[in-house]
């Protein structure tokens, strides 16, 4: 049979009417065929094409797949999400977990002396690869203590960082009802761990999760930690990471219509590519995306990484995909992402049993890895956004692009708030963007100048837009950086939301 003629026929009649039998398309075909023929032809592409085929006597039942709907939060969940993302400490049953897997991997309690001394060395090994230039790195995670180093400092941040992305996506509604979840670079199951403690949460929302890694002693963390925590019927099926290397992603079996992409902390380790590949592989992952699918990356908050991430996501911006979170390009240009040092915080968790005793030395605070701070991006196929700002009828704003034109006077912003509080107590600091400046543009508010009117710049969530009306343009050349200078006489207000509260 004519595999192109077969399924063009096929995709015709699928767009015609959503249900149909399969012994229908016969009828189009030069050749006769049997059902049992054209269903082994049409198995493979099922998924790809949106359809699924139930067999209903001899025949067989052709249907649209029908899109899972949006997961939205009950008000009885939206209060356990509350108090979740106020707990500081990992689930002890994965505490537990990870201390007995590195016991079992080195054969010896993971509190012996000389197993904390070389997690020690593992983790400052770890540290000083990552900062070295890039192409000098080596992070290959081939030998075992290099992931037992990783579970004792960087999984316990990384996993309950997980938390606040994923509370963020549940109330945006953007989970659904049944996801399929793909977390590249999964190193020992981070994500997929966090998942599945994040759905438990959720009364009835359901997904399941597949990964791809090429550390072979990371698949084997990844297998003891999922296999130790496993549960009776859980809401997220785990499924076993698949060995490859992401930067060939047309050399792995990948499902179709995947509704999110998880790049969480792997990026930065192909920086050896140039920023035009590393976006090409990422866009061959979103071929497999749902349409109304998104790719989420994260990335540490350090300056370099940091900004590399928002390199990339504009990158990615001009190959099509939108940037729903965190910027918002309220004049609808492309922003200059060279030097945009822009992350997200949240409370510090508790340090771990492990890394408490890993801090019995000299150098304690070298191995406490606690505080939260990530540079995050959420990308769509679909051109949604968060916040699609207009600039309000009776503003004139001025684009922050001309800003270096406007020294000395006073002017009317409207700009996004992109970091915490970055100032100290008698000067406090915020970066601003709207996506049109090409340095660095900061809001400075002493705190004398705080009054009610200009008091919400400190108080509304990281992303959140404002209008600034009144405030004073200085030139720093220090930093070769713009602050606008916040008074009493100016006048804040919030124009599109942020990241809701952490
Ligand atoms: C820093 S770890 C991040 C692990 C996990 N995603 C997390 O957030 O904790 C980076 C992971 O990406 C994996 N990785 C790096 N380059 C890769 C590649 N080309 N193919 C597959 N995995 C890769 C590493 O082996 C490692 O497990």
């Amino acid at each position: 049979m004519a595999a192109d003629r077969f399924l063009s026929t096929l995709k015709y009649v699928a767009g015609t009417k959503p249900t149909f039998n399969l012994s229908e398309i016969a009828a189009y075909l030069d050749e006769p065929r049997t059902v049992g023929q054209m269903y082994e032809a049409l198995q493979p592409h099922l998924h790809g094409l949106g359809l699924t085929a139930n067999k209903t006597g001899e025949d067989y039942t052709i249907s649209r797949l029908m899109p899972s709907p949006a997961y939205i939060l009950s008000t009885s969940e939206e209060k356990r999400l509350n108090a979740y993302l106020s707990l500081d400490t990992m689930p002890s049953f994965l505490e537990a977990a990870i201390e007995q897997y590195i016991s079992r991997k080195t054969g010896k309690e993971w509190s012996d002396s000389i197993i904390l001394e070389r997690l020690r060395r593992a983790i400052v090994a770890q540290k000083d690869d990552y900062w070295k230039p890039t192409g000098k790195r080596s992070l290959q995670y081939t030998k075992g203590y290099s992931v037992l180093g990783y579970l004792a400092y960087h999984f316990p941040v990384y996993f309950m960082q997980a938390r606040h992305l994923f509370a963020q996506l549940a109330r945006d509604g953007l989970l659904k009802q049944q996801m399929t979840i793909l977390d590249l670079g999964t190193g020992p199951g981070v994500m997929p761990l966090a998942i599945e403690d994040f759905w438990m949460c959720l009364d009835s929302a359901r997904s399941t999760v597949l990964s791809v890694e090429r550390s072979k002693e990371h698949i084997e963390a990844f297998e003891a930690l999922t296999r130790s925590v496993a549960i009776q019927d859980p809401q997220v099926k785990i499924e076993s990471p698949k060995e490859a290397d992401i930067t060939l992603p047309r050399d792995i079996p990948l499902p179709e219509n995947v509704d999110l992409m998880i790049f969480s902390n792997v990026l930065n380790e192909l920086a050896g590519l140039p920023v035009a590949e590393r976006a090409d592989i990422v866009m061959s992952y979103g071929e497999k995306l749902a349409p109304d699918g998104m790719l989420l990356i994260i990335e540490p908050a350090e300056e370099a990484t940091s900004t590399g991430l928002r390199v990339l996501a504009l990158a990615l911006k001009k190959r099509g995909l939108s940037i729903y979170a965190p910027c918002t390009f309220i004049w609808g240009t492309n922003c200059t992402p060279d030097r945009c040092w822009s992350f997200q915080t949240a409370s510090s968790i508790r340090p771990t049993r492990i890394m408490n005793s890993l801090a019995g030395c000299n150098e304690q605070f070298r191995y406490v890895n606690s505080d939260i701070k990530y540079s995050y991006v959420i990308l769509r196929k679909d051109g949604k956004v968060r916040t699609s700002c207009q600039i309000p009828k009776n503003t004139k704003a001025l684009r922050l692009s001309k800003i270096h034109m406007n020294v000395g006077k006073r002017i009317t912003v409207v700009a996004a708030k992109m970091s915490e509080d970055i100032g100290d107590a008698d000067t406090h600091l915020y970066r601003l963007c709207d996506g049109s400046a090409e340095k660095p543009v900061y809001a400075v508010l002493p705190a004398f100048h705080i009054v009610p009117s200009n008091r919400e710049l400190g108080s509304v969530p990281y992303g959140t837009v404002l209008e600034l009306r009144n405030v004073l343009v200085r030139y720093n050349p220090v930093h070769d950086a713009y602050n606008l200078l916040v008074s009493r006489n100016t006048a804040i207000r919030m124009l599109g939301q942020g990241d809701p509260g952490q």
